[in-house]
């Protein structure tokens, strides 16, 4: 079981630029493409620097919301499963997308879009 709060603060990295190492590691990367469906949102842990995935320290899970409202949630696996997770969502233009990530030993982390 994880020593990382599940329910702890959520550290929001908004300005990624400026974001030192360990914050890039854990910031959740959204990328947001039109699709026939709706927005194809990829979100990507690790995506310019690249975060541990073994055993012993790895990303829990993903979630992405909607405003608010929580609507995908993705559950992985060490090793077997690198954090890149997409889905198809359909919402209102200027909806704030939010990705959180759980790492067993950092706890959560955020990052925001407005689609
Ligand atoms: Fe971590």
């Amino acid at each position: 079981m994880s020593d990382a709060p599940i329910l702890g603060p959520v550290n929001l990295v908004s300005d990624r630029e400026s974001a030192g190492d360990f914050e890039k590691k854990h910031a959740p990367y959204i990328d947001v493409d039109e699709v026939d469906e709706g927005l194809l949102v990829t979100v990507t842990v690790g995506w310019d620097v690249p975060h541990p995935n073994q055993p012993d320290h790895y990303i829990t899970w993903i979630e992405i919301f909607a405003g608010d409202a929580p609507i995908a949630r993705f559950d992985l696996s060490p090793v077997a499963t690198a954090p890149v997770v997409s889905v198809v969502v359909n919402v209102d233009p200027g909806t704030v997308v939010r990705a959180v990530e759980h790492c067993n030993l950092h706890g959560l982390w955020a990052t925001e879009v407005t689609v």
